[in-house]
């Protein structure tokens, strides 16, 4: 087995700058995930990594060894697409097979390695069916199998898991994480589900528009945000970014004021009348009780989720130079406030994230912060 480490890679098509500058080093073993948004140049690093395709700049690296200059069946990789690919003519045994057969594996061994990898991935039943004869999540698991009973070096996996419907796609997430911990093969996994990638990798790259945003474990790229992509991007339902005004002593939003962080005023240096982003999660937001401080927030639509309820609100403007802006609030499941309706609605100031307005620099909290 081996690491990867990219250095500096750069890719162009035509005028078209689809990956650029991005430097990161895979330890041996480890489950990496490359998440963005479509378009934002996944596949392309991973196709880069495969070798089908070489990159404009920058140096590839597959354990100790330089593969810019290597074919695709050199490097040892072995990569899985989101259309599973399986020849037709054969049967899943043979499909399985493959690989070995092309290194010229004895027949013995071909077959106790087949049968090895279909019983860990519960299709050794199958082994004498056609591709046509197989559900999706089936042909999914073969092209997995294929795949895994090569041992490559690296296993690269683009969008595996999108063409499976969610049930299928949840139990597959699960059993690919159990495989990784099996075989413990250098992998290298492309979504744009943050779901996929905060459960399954052990560290997640965030790439938006070719760069890369951040490199760390899920929960750091969670909790400690580089900047508002990576903010706005992790999470379900998606934080909210609201645009405030700082006025010495506290934010306002739309004319109203908001609770201040305790730590903010020594972390950040803020002048008075900067307008900012403000960040905070629908989770932790909440009714208000009593006389506590509290944003009055207009219900628009209320969505039960069976475990909880999740309202969309609108912070109502209160003159022509402001603007509505929407807020996301997850509630208790029994809540069940009607459209039109106002809520008072408490912001834990604990939780707030600041942004610079313009970059979209994450300002608060500071990467370091006890
Ligand atoms: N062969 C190609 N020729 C021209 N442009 C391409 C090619 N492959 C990808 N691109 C462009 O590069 C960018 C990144 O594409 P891609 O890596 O497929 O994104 P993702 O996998 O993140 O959705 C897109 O703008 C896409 O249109
Ligand atoms: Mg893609």
């Amino acid at each position: 087995m081996a690491g990867v480490r990219l250095e500096q890679i750069t890719q162009r098509f035509g005028t078209t700058v689809a990956v650029q500058g991005v430097t990161f080093a895979v330890p041996d073993g480890e489950f990496w995930v490359l998440v963005g948004p479509s378009g934002c140049g996944k596949s392309t690093l991973l196709r880069a990594i495969a070798g089908l395709e070489s990159v404009t700049e920058g140096d590839l690296y597959i354990g100790d060894r330089r593969v810019n200059d290597l074919p695709a069946r050199q490097r040892d990789v072995a990569m899985v697409f989101q259309n599973y690919a399986l020849y037709p003519h054969m049967t899943v045994a043979q499909n399985l097979a493959f690989g070995l057969r092309m290194r010229q594996v004895p027949a013995t061994e071909r077959e106790s390695q087949v049968l090895q990898v279909a019983r860990s991935l519960d299709i050794d039943h199958l082994l004498n069916r056609k591709p046509g004869q197989l559900s999706g999540g089936q042909q999914q698991r073969v092209a997995l199998g294929r795949a895994i009973a090569r041992r490559p070096q690296v296993f690269l996996l683009d969008e595996p898991l999108s063409n499976l419907d969610a049930q299928l796609r949840d139990g597959t997430r699960a059993e690919l994480k159990q495989l990784h911990q099996k075989f413990g093969i250098t992998t290298l996994y492309v979504t744009h589900d943050q779901v996929e990638a905060m459960t399954l990798s052990d560290r997640v790259v965030m790439l938006d528009q070719g760069q890369v945003q951040q490199i760390g474990t899920p929960q750091d790229l969670y909790s400690r945000p580089a900047n508002r992509r990576v903010a706005a991007f992790l999470g379900s339902p998606p934080m909210n970014v609201l645009t405030a005004i700082f006025d010495g002593t506290g934010f306002w939003i739309n004319g109203q004021p908001l609770a201040m962080p305790a730590h903010l005023p020594q972390a950040v240096s803020l002048s008075s009348n900067q307008v900012v982003s403000l960040g905070i999660r629908p989770e932790q937001v909440s009714l208000a009780f009593g006389d506590e401080m509290a944003l009055t927030v207009t219900v628009q639509v209320v969505e039960p989720l069976g475990r909880e309820t999740l309202i969309r609100g609108i912070i109502p403007a209160q003159n022509d130079s402001q603007s509505p802006q929407s807020l996301a609030v997850l509630m208790l499941p029994h809540s069940r406030p009607i459209p039109g309706e106002s809520l008072r609605i408490r912001i834990d100031p604990n939780h707030l994230f600041l942004f610079d307005l313009g970059s979209g620099t994450t300002l608060y909290p500071p990467e370091k912060m006890d």
